[in-house]
């Protein structure tokens, strides 16, 4: 077993992930195994996201985009919901002194005026209150699927057009990008899931195009800075081609 420390002096923090995605899963598992109800899943969770998000800031990460809620998870149990939202309110309540004092500043991409109005107000303050903070950019994922971003973003572009702003074939990957809710926001280069599954599940689709995906048993609850540093370090041990050959990567450096 590898100490804490041993794990972090594995790292080559020139070669750090600017933007880390994380799909949370095994929450509702992790609880039902403990013979608990799935919120209690979710609230230890939350356990979790402090950590990484402490962790992933003290690395130098710049970006850290969490799924904490899809466009599909509505159509869970109404208390399920109720209790993500609620979760979502205390948390950013209780957190967001401490998110100051650590420099990270919030960002939120999804349908946000489908969350309770409760739920926007709360993100809005949050979001102001870190707005001038230049550590980790946190993104939270609320509310969104990428079909329905991608979607959102052809309606835009049409209009756009229409309005006469720009031309048909003025389309290129920059306006597309541009339409998007990241469109500040560089694309991840590594994208963990946790829980086991191995699937996308509608996270990031037009911005994994040449991230490393990273896939791991452990459930949200039970994952640590000591899993995130095993995905950099796995991460890190890959070769990022982006289409060209090995020689000619090996040329560059
Ligand atoms: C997936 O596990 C997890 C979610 C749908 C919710 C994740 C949300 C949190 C951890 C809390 C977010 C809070 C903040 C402040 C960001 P699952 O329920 O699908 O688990 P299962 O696959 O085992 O059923």
């Amino acid at each position: 077993m590898h100490s804490m420390n041993d794990k972090q002096s594995l790292i080559d923090f020139k070669k750090l992930p600017n933007h880390i995605a994380i799909i949370m899963d095994g929450n509702g598992r992790w609880a039902n195994e403990k013979g608990k109800e799935r919120v209690h899943g979710h609230v230890e969770g939350v356990v979790s996201v402090k950590e990484i998000v402490k962790s992933a800031g003290t690395l130098g990460v710049k970006y850290l985009t969490l799924y904490a809620f899809s466009t599909e998870n509505w159509n869970r149990p109404k208390n399920e919901v109720d209790a993500l939202m609620e979760l979502l309110v205390s948390t950013l309540r209780k957190e967001i002194n401490a998110l100051k004092k650590d420099n990270v500043k919030l960002h939120v991409i999804g349908d946000l005026g489908s969350l309770p109005q409760k739920c926007q107000n709360e993100l809005n303050e949050a979001i102001e209150i870190t707005s001038a903070c230049t550590g980790l950019n946190l993104v939270l994922a609320l509310s969104y699927s990428s079909r329905w971003e991608i979607k959102e973003a052809c309606k835009a572009i049409a209009q756009d057009v229409m309005d006469g702003e720009i031309k048909i074939d003025e389309i290129d990957d920059c306006a597309v990008q541009q339409h998007l809710s990241t469109k500040n926001i560089p694309d991840p280069e590594l994208m963990i899931r946790t829980g086991g599954e191995q699937r996308i599940s509608n996270f990031l689709l037009y911005q994994v195009a040449y991230a490393e995906l990273y896939f791991t048993e452990v459930h949200w609850p039970d994952f640590r800075e000591n899993h995130l540093l095993e995905a950099i370090i796995d991460y890190q041990s890959r070769e990022r081609r982006f289409g060209k050959t090995g020689q000619q990567i090996k040329g560059e450096s």
